[in-house]
């Protein structure tokens, strides 16, 4: 083996080595596809995901790995689910969840349908937390989210709702109590968020790095912890293209390791990480 060859992490054949050419196959991919910058850093990591699939498919290198994903386009698909990265948990960054229930919500007319949008909702933690404090804010009804991602993986289990207990740590107890179901029998572990919250978030595959569907217009847009994988121009675009749904007034709430310093032209900062559009 060369020292340009990175072995994957538990996989002894020589064979799950990936080379620096076969990684920036898949940089070049992972680029195209989703938008996301995969540094030279990262080739331990993206060779570790992709190795199990290459024992899957019975194929020998990253290479022929590369020549099937040109050849079967559903395949591609697959390799995203396995590059991106889907760590989020329910009230995540908690002070953006206390600015929408304090400082939003009190504010909304109830004149029109008041809507969120998680734009990378992953496993759907951070949507549903906000369906949480749209319920408590709002009532029953009067509101609904989209959450989006790219992942079709992480979507599916979004749309089921179900999580193992240990995922509910975060979740205050009565809002727990209040919108959430614990498993019994066979679903003894986990939790179900309540089908009365799960009906009002609609989960739609998005990439937010093409031209987007039509989704209509919203009073608070979630762009979180995604934009650290994009390069500069990339995030240009792509908080472009989300600003254009923002309603007058709108919010457009980052994390907080992200800002939108030099991209957001008709956006004010109200707090760090969180701007709004002008009225
Ligand atoms: C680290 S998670 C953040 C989840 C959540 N927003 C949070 O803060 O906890 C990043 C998510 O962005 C999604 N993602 C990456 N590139 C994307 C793209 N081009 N379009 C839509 N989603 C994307 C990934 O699939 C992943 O689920």
């Amino acid at each position: 083996m060369t020292i340009a060859e990175i072995r994957a992490p538990g996989l002894a054949s020589p064979l799950s080595t990936m080379s620096e050419a076969e990684f920036r196959e898949f940089q070049r991919m992972i680029f195209a596809e989703a938008g996301i910058h995969m540094p030279a850093s990262k080739r331990v990591m993206v060779a570790g995901r992709l190795a199990k699939r290459l024992k899957v498919l019975g194929l020998g290198s990253y290479g022929e790995y590369s020549q099937y994903l040109r050849r079967d386009p559903a395949e591609k698909q697959i390799a995203v689910d396995l590059l991106t990265t889907n760590e989020t948990y329910f009230f995540r960054e908690p002070r953006h969840f206390d600015f929408l229930r304090d400082h939003i919500l009190p504010g909304h007319t109830r004149h029109k349908p008041f809507r969120l949008w998680s734009a990378a909702c992953s496993s759907g933690e951070e949507p549903y937390t906000a369906a949480m404090v749209l319920a408590d804010g709002l009532g029953a009804t009067g509101w609904d989210i989209l959450a989006s991602d790219i992942s079709t993986q992480v979507l599916d289990r979004a749309r089921s709702g179900r999580y193992p207990m240990a995922r509910a740590q975060k979740i205050p107890r009565d809002c727990l109590r209040r919108h959430c179901l614990k498993g019994i029998g066979e679903a003894d572990g986990t939790f179900m968020v309540d089908s009365a919250l799960r009906s009002r978030v609609n989960f739609q595959q998005i990439n937010l790095n093409t031209r987007l569907p039509e989704v209509g217009m919203f009073d608070v847009i979630f762009l979180r912890n995604v934009m650290i994988y994009f390069n500069a121009e990339t995030k240009k675009q792509i908080v472009a293209r989300l600003q254009a749904q923002l309603k007058p007034g709108g919010y457009f709430i980052v994390g907080h390791s992200e800002t939108l310093n030099g991209l957001q032209e008709g956006l004010q900062a109200v707090m760090p990480s969180v701007y709004r559009a002008s009225a």
